[in-house]
């Protein structure tokens, strides 16, 4: 057989892997907080396939590339002069770098985050040794402020404030946790993957919600992910940090590549993802992240209507693009609606369901959804 047969029948056979998963496009993934990214990352991507940013000095100009990123990403976020950047895989690897740095800068070991904070905590507590302290929420599904100082002692390492949560989109009293952070001088992480690239085009939009970014002086380090509402492709995000100067905290020596120190988690990483970045947020500018946002927020919207109009209830109201369906017996309507062919989150311990309302969900999709929400709901008897 000849070497192009072999590679025909080697990427058939992946073709069909492929065909077995649910696709974007589509439009039946609602309950995911990534998206078919923009047609011009896919281009951008490929043509970055070789290059890696762990050894920048090979690739300085895959390098500048980062730098104009973590420029642009910076300004989004009313970063100071000071600040600096590190992109990584996402929200997790994000978290993880905050936290290590937090942990580090303190010499300390306990984290204060809200009951709705991300699960890559959890796995920062078991990898860092770390342990978690919960606070509880309060009827808007948002960390109780009046617990906090209580809970802040000589072990705080740092607290985490989320801005856009996983499960309902809300955001906590970030201004409030700035002003406790400062005042105690402890170390202030805002968990934004989701959120960092909607609240500040809701803003401009008149939406009444909290400030969250580098503006509050108490604002240590914001995680926010390209491959979330930043319309990019995976795996990219970035951790921006209020003060360059601790970046030592998290560096090692690095004997044999060409830089003399590394910084944050990984070595190798790829710069495909940061091209692709780089050539949305080029392409779309502000301006075009703000009209995103407006178009998902009007599907949101629209959604929420078809809802109420089944006879189903919210949690609460969203905040953002994202949506909890109250339901009792929500596994089994999930189990229902993916037979039916579409892909939606359970949320059993909120006793919920969520749908994210992301740039791939048109109101033509929610049209086409409805009356298999509406079946799904009636066999197991919800409606
Ligand atoms: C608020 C928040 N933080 C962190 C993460 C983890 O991000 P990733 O899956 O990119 O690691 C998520 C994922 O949904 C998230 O919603």
């Amino acid at each position: 057989m000849n070497e192009k047969n072999r590679q025909n029948i080697i990427l058939k056979e992946l073709q069909n892997f492929r065909d077995k998963d649910f696709t974007f496009s589509s439009g039946h993934i609602l309950g995911s907080m990534c998206t078919q990214p923009h047609p011009i990352a896919k281009k951008a991507y490929m043509n970055f396939l070789e290059t890696n940013l762990g050894d920048p000095e090979l690739f300085p100009g895959t390098k500048e590339i980062e730098t104009k990123l973590i420029s642009f990403i910076s300004r989004l976020l009313n970063a100071p002069k000071t600040a600096t950047g590190l992109i990584g895989s996402g929200g997790t690897e994000s978290n993880i770098t905050a936290i290590w740095l937090a942990k580090n800068l303190s010499k300390k070991r306990e984290i204060i985050i809200p009951k709705s904070a991300h699960f890559s905590f959890q796995k920062i507590a078991s990898m860092m040794d770390i342990k978690l302290i919960p606070v509880s929420l309060n009827q808007d599904y948002i960390i109780n402020i009046s617990n906090i100082r209580k809970k802040i002692n000589h072990n705080t390492a740092a607290v985490v404030g989320v801005a856009g949560s996983t499960e309902l989109g809300t955001i906590d009293p970030i201004p409030e946790l700035s002003e406790i952070c400062k005042d105690e001088d402890v170390f202030l992480h805002i968990d934004a993957a989701f959120g960092g690239f909607v609240i500040p085009f809701l803003k401009e939009l008149g939406y009444k919600i909290p400030d969250f970014d580098f503006n509050l002086k108490g604002v240590s380090s914001i995680s926010i992910d390209f491959h979330k509402m930043g319309y990019s492709a995976i795996p990219i995000g970035a951790l921006i940090i209020r003060n360059e100067r601790c970046l030592d905290e998290i560096s090692v020596k690095t004997p044999y590549i060409s830089r003399k120190k590394q910084t944050g988690v990984l070595a190798t990483r790829s710069g495909g993802p940061v091209a692709a970045a780089y050539a949305v947020s080029e392409y779309l500018g502000m301006e075009g992240y703000k009209d995103l946002v407006k178009r998902c927020m009007n599907t949101t919207e629209y959604t929420v209507k078809k809802i109420n109009d089944l006879g189903l209830d919210l949690i609460l109201k969203p905040t953002m693009n994202v949506l909890g369906i109250k339901l009792k017996n929500s596994s089994k309507v999930v189990k229902k609606l993916t037979e039916l062919g579409w892909k939606i989150n359970d949320m059993d311990r909120l006793s919920a369901i969520r749908i994210v309302l992301m740039p791939h969900v048109t109101k033509k999709i929610i049209d086409d959804f409805m009356p298999n929400l509406e079946k799904a709901c009636k066999e197991i008897g919800e409606l």
